[in-house]
């Protein structure tokens, strides 16, 4: 694992928008694996940019998300297929039928899940993994104590996940969707290249015991460390927590592969 600290939120948000473009420029077939959630946000915006202003193309990419709610239509105003359509699919050149979102009002929901896993083997595998990190150390929506083995599953909300996903909804913690589906931690190790970026001082603490805690299901995050190429993007504010911030400074200046990304250190 690598951990990369920028100043500010929007520095993190462009570096990773950076090493998505770049990696899709190298493969533009490239098999992209997404998160929702505020944290991407302003990543998908740059993106939505980089395709309006330098032409960056993703005709030939196809898309995978993490996770869906589980009982709201694709067209419910909280569901993640409306903030995909909202923050990037409807602003690039990428057809609808390449991007892809378990269904959360599929009748048969274990059938839905074992589609959507043969879909990904079939896409080739996810190259790019994109993660974000929820508030009790989800990835996805695996949960704490998610099987660090798990494949797309069906799965609980915590109370600490509604309340944190709770704005989409109208505020109220009671209106999100208990369950969802979501890739598993498995699923999720299977890719390529895996990188979580992490913004904002509440995100502090939960980092922390990700990336310098021990490998825990009670923190699935830390499940990372199990991948072989985990790099986190952190902003100084989500980086305030960890003990190994000089160290992870010396690499990002040092290593040859940040080397044309120092204008944002
Ligand atoms: C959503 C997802 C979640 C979020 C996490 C952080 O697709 O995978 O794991 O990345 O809950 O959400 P925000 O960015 O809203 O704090």
């Amino acid at each position: 694992m690598e951990v990369i600290i920028l100043p500010d939120k929007a520095k993190a948000a462009l570096l990773v928008a950076r090493i998505i473009a770049r990696a899709l420029r190298a493969k533009p077939d490239l098999v992209l694996g997404l998160a929702t959630g505020r944290t991407m946000e302003p990543v998908y915006g740059l993106l939505v940019e980089m395709h309006q202003q330098a032409g960056l193309d993703f005709s030939r990419c196809a898309t995978f998300n993490l996770d869906e709610y589980i009982g709201i239509p694709a067209d419910h105003p909280g569901s993640y297929r409306r903030y995909m359509d909202a923050f990037l699919f409807d602003r690039v050149n990428l057809s609808q039928a390449r991007t892809h979102l378990p269904d959360g009002i599929a009748s048969d929901l274990s059938a839905e899940c074992h589609r959507y896993e043969a879909l990904i083997a079939q896409a080739g595998g996810i190259d790019l993994q994109l993660l974000g990190i929820g508030d009790d150390g989800h990835i996805g929506f695996n949960e704490p104590l998610s099987s660090l083995r798990s494949r797309t599953r069906e799965k609980a909300l915590t109370p600490a996940t509604r309340e944190q996903n709770a704005p989409q909804f109208g505020g109220d913690p009671a209106q999100v969707p208990g369950r969802a589906l979501t890739m598993g931690v498995g699923t999720i190790l299977d890719s390529r290249r895996c990188l979580l970026l992490v913004t904002g001082r509440s995100k502090a603490a939960i980092l922390a015991q990700a990336v310098e805690g021990p490998i825990t299901a009670m923190v699935p995050a830390s499940a990372l460390h199990l991948h072989p190429r985990c790099q986190v993007v952190a902003d100084e504010e989500a980086a305030s927590a960890l003990r190994g911030i000089d160290q992870y400074r010396w690499l990002f200046a040092h290593e040859p592969e940040w080397a044309d990304f120092q204008d944002l250190a």
